[in-house]
């Protein structure tokens, strides 16, 4: 006979064809931990509600606490038979304790409920190993911060040369981008923190089972407010697979810089050899991989979250069949995280910086043109005529394929009589980087604040 869970107003079993497309066993095996969790906490509402006697209630933890270890140690393993996770373990509870103690565990709760909470504890748990995992990331590029905190870079927009930066400016704009993802995650886990377990199918039970206690046995501040909601919702996963694309974006943005700085024409940077590639073919490459990947696998935690929303735009309430697809995308948003992480932060915390090509290059393509700008502002010239002088000077330099800092007195004094030799105070890049010294600037002194700030924050977490 089948041990399905509702085949008896059936004359037959599924069709094979059906049983095929049916099976959520082969991912959803990874909640069983949770589901025997679960079956805990609702054999002692059973019992509290005076439908499990006491020494029935120790018969069923016993045999729960067995089939866990054999779970853990694959003694017991489910079958693409069993459909999903839930009937794999009543199956395995009833091959433990029979079919008259082990078939009582089922009263007042519905696979609908269950697969709407286990997910729910099961991402909980991952947050928080994909927030450590986050924490260190941050780690490494705060490191990398206050290892280089003078070196100073070109800033960029565009692309192009902007304005010269501080190395540890820029990489500490990633802990922060990231910080908030952090933030993202909590905030999410606020929301998550309510059990739907004793919402049954849909409408609540009839057994007078308390919903309340089981949520604080499973970790859950609270329980659902509305069965109905309990049931149906998946917001919550849309929301855990948009940070952890999100995560993936951040990620994805160092990672095509770091790609761009270890070319030969940038040269910012070296990979540590444990954190690079080589060719097949091309003895002489080293490839950086890690960073490429990260670049990749956002596309696929973004195409997470995308196909997520698109299971649920129509989904009338409650339970649909549907919903089984709401969990691949999340658990592979997890597995892809969990996996790259650790690889990207090692490949930061050992790349190895070029400081003095980066400084040599700062000054390069008139970016200290927006000082010159202001120091004529500060002599009381208007900023429109301002950037209209600076800007012929860029233009002289131009043609005479020369940077700013090149330019002699005369040369100031011809292109116009207010850049007086005075300008040349700021036209060098420790001078332009040490000016910009209010809250948020790339000057030393608010680069020392801030990562002092950035320390506490990730000590924290
Ligand atoms: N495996 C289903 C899911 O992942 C849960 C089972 C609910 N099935 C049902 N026929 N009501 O959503």
């Amino acid at each position: 006979p089948s041990n399905l869970l509702w085949s008896s107003r059936f004359s037959s079993g599924p069709s094979e064809a059906l049983a095929a497309l049916s099976a959520s066993v082969h991912y959803d095996w990874r909640l069983a931990r949770y589901d025997l969790a679960g079956s805990r906490a609702h054999a002692r509402a059973l019992n509290r509600a005076g439908l499990l006697t006491d020494e029935d209630l120790d018969g069923m933890l016993a045999g729960l606490d067995k089939l866990e270890q054999d779970v853990v140690s694959g003694e017991f393993q489910a079958r693409v038979a069993d459909e999903d996770c839930h009937t794999a373990l009543e199956r395995g509870l009833i091959e433990r304790i029979g079919p008259e103690l082990g078939g009582r565990l089922r009263a007042g709760r519905s696979r609908n409920d269950q697969i709407a909470t286990l997910p729910r504890m099961y991402l909980r748990e991952h947050a928080r190993v994909i927030v450590a995992l986050i924490s260190d990331l941050q780690q490494a590029l705060t490191d990398q911060a206050e290892a280089h905190l003078e070196v100073a870079m070109p800033g960029r927009t565009h692309l192009q040369h902007a304005q010269p930066v501080l190395l540890s400016h820029h990489l500490l704009a990633h802990v922060h981008a990231l910080g908030r993802d952090v933030d993202r995650m909590r905030d999410w886990d606020r929301r998550t923190d309510s059990s739907p377990y004793g919402s049954g199918a849909l409408a609540g039970s009839t057994l007078g089972l308390d919903p309340e206690a089981v949520a604080a046995e499973l970790g859950f501040s609270r329980s659902s407010a509305n069965s109905i909601d309990g049931t149906a919702s998946r917001d919550f996963m849309a929301e855990f697979a948009f940070v952890a694309s999100m995560v993936g974006v951040n990620v994805s943005r160092i990672a095509e810089e770091i790609i761009l700085w270890t070319t030969k024409e940038f040269a910012f940077a070296t990979l540590d050899d444990a954190y690079a590639t080589g060719s097949s073919i091309m003895p002489q490459k080293k490839n950086p991989d890690i960073a490429e990947l990260a670049r990749g696998k956002a596309g696929r935690l973004i195409g997470n979250v995308s196909g997520l929303l698109a299971t649920l735009k129509a989904l009338p309430l409650a339970y649909n069949r549907d919903l089984q697809e709401d969990k691949e995308p999340v658990f592979d948003s997890v597995d892809t995280l969990e996996v790259l992480l650790p690889a990207f932060s090692g490949m930061i915390a050992t790349l190895v910086f070029h400081g003095e090509r980066m400084a040599q290059l700062a000054p390069q393509g008139f970016s200290l043109a927006t000082d010159v700008a202001e120091w004529l502002v500060k002599q009381g010239v208007p900023f429109k005529v301002a950037h209209e002088v600076a800007g012929a000077s860029v233009r002289y330099c131009e043609e005479r394929d020369v940077e700013l800092s090149d330019l002699t007195d005369e040369d100031l004094a011809a292109i116009d009589e207010r850049l007086t030799p005075g300008v040349k105070d700021v036209l060098t890049v420790s001078g332009s980087i040490a000016s910009r010294d209010g809250r948020g600037g790339t000057a030393p002194v608010r680069v020392r604040e801030q990562l002092a700030e950035v320390r506490a924050v990730i000590a924290e977490q």
